[in-house]
């Protein structure tokens, strides 16, 4: 691929937050130290059969040991920013009572390494690994679920709250939902339509509770909500094509976008899964609380036809692959990020844009010399951020890009083959080698400052 439209750095915000983003579980390792307890990825990637080569997260790329260096390494890369989540299972052991210091103490320390490194921290709260005690107990399709977030939360922003301004509650509750409980193809591993739309409905309830938490311990925070999108296109003119494209978009976007914005649960979708919401008084307002921002995590495009005989909702993906996609046989379409930017703009009014996820797992070829030349990635990274700045130039108020990943790490079913790094790991020796893609970004880094700071000179 051919990198061709140049980054209109001229569109970003001065203070652009340059960054990368990681999960607790994806690269911390150190399951059992320090008192934490089993989440469900524990429990599920170690039932065999689950995962890519029954991969699992038990050192994964050993960062509770090696933060120091992977700081260092996001400085080599030029950052300013880091998007962490923090494991609910070293910190709340029980799910919820007692607090683990230890567990708190490792991300007191960590804060305070990015901080001195100029670099700002970006919390999630939840990404994906709830303490298998919750999950014992019903976990996301049980309403306690939510309180148990919104109490998790609070004890992050007493401690962390000083020091973290930028807070998420969290992390693509889709994939919690839907490929958790309705697909099965992810942690807790359950296929039941009802127990789906229960945990999204819990996992919207604790994102609004959280959100007044974290709120309440820590006035200055700025809180938001991470969602994965994508752009929604019928596969053909057929009215039954354009009808799935509407019922997909209400899947993956409106689902997710219409509760917290204030306009309830998308009707038709409500009449589509045919599940009765456990709405409690007031829940709809929590689930609405207001937003100081919202982030978007975008990795590819749905083009749909009708799927009448298939599960909810009756749409699926048909294959282009004569398209460009990625290793893991996403496609690749940087106008989608445009796109979606724009509509958060345009039609849920978003004040403050982040891109927290973004980037592209490709078979990487280490050479005899030890680069490792990524150019597809390099080539997904440059006309993604592109196709930013065209967003931010027709107006969208994006203040940020974290890159997917700082270091290839555990992508979750598809265990360690699947590398999304801007560094690579080597995971038998947990030696980290920047990849070609990873200079790039800093030179792109180094480009916006370079911008920024002609124009400082002639203002
Ligand atoms: O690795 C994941 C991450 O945990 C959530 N967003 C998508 C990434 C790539 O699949």
């Amino acid at each position: 691929m051919s990198v061709t439209e140049p980054i209109d750095f001229g569109a970003l915000p001065k203070d652009f937050a340059w960054g990368t983003a990681t999960s607790a579980y994806q690269i911390e390792g150190a399951v059992t130290e320090d008192g934490r307890s089993p989440s469900i990825w524990d429990v599920f990637s170690h039932t065999p059969g689950k995962t890519d080569n029954d991969d699992h997260g038990d050192i994964a790329c050993d960062h509770y040991h090696r933060w120091r260096e992977d700081i260092a390494l996001m400085k080599e890369l030029g950052t300013d920013a880091y998007r962490l989540s923090v494991a609910w299972p070293r910190v709340l052991p029980g799910g919820e009572g007692e607090v683990n210091l230890k567990g708190l103490d490792f991300y007191d320390r960590l804060i305070d390494g990015l901080l001195e490194a100029g670099i700002t921290p970006s919390v999630t709260v939840y990404h994906w690994d709830l303490p298998q005690v919750l999950q014992d107990r019903g976990g996301w399709a049980a309403r306690d679920t939510a309180h148990h977030l919104a109490a998790y939360a609070s004890v992050l922003a007493e401690r962390l709250g000083d020091r973290v301004t930028r807070w998420a509650t969290l992390n693509e509750p889709l994939c919690s939902a839907w490929i958790g409980h309705l697909e099965g193809r992810m942690a807790p591993g359950i296929t039941d339509l009802t127990t789906a739309v229960r945990a999204a409905y819990h996992l919207l309830l604790g994102h609004g509770l959280a959100t007044e938490a974290i709120r309440a311990a820590a006035p200055g925070a700025r809180v938001g909500i991470v969602n994965n999108l994508s752009t929604v296109a019928p596969a053909s003119d057929s009215a039954e094509d354009i009808a799935a494209a509407r019922r997909m978009d209400g899947h993956t976007n409106r689902w997710w976008l219409d509760p917290v914005h204030g306009r309830g649960f998308p009707e038709d979708m409500v009449d589509i899964y045919g599940v009765d919401l456990p709405v409690r008084d007031g829940d709809l307002r929590t689930i609405a609380t207001d937003l100081d921002w919202l982030g978007l995590n975008y990795y590819f495009p749905a083009v749909v036809e009708d799927d009448p005989d298939g599960p909810a909702p009756f749409a699926r993906q048909v294959d282009r692959s004569h398209r460009p996609r990625t290793g893991m046989d996403w496609e690749v379409d940087a106008s989608g990020i445009e796109s979606l930017l724009l509509r958060l703009t345009e039609e849920y009014g978003a004040r403050e844009l982040y891109v927290t996820e973004n980037g592209s797992s490709y078979p990487d070829v280490i050479g005899a010399d030890g680069v490792i030349d990524d150019s597809e990635r390099i080539a997904y990274l440059h006309d993604h951020l592109a196709a930013c700045a065209r967003a931010a130039r027709k107006g969208a108020p994006l203040a940020g890009y974290y890159a997917w990943s700082l270091l290839d790490n555990y992508e979750w079913a598809y265990g360690y083959d699947k590398r999304f790094g801007l560094v690579h790991v080597d995971y038998g020796t947990q030696r980290r080698t920047v990849k070609a893609s990873g200079r790039s970004y800093a030179g792109i880094i180094r480009a916006h400052r370079e911008a920024r700071s002609r124009t400082d000179g002639a203002g």
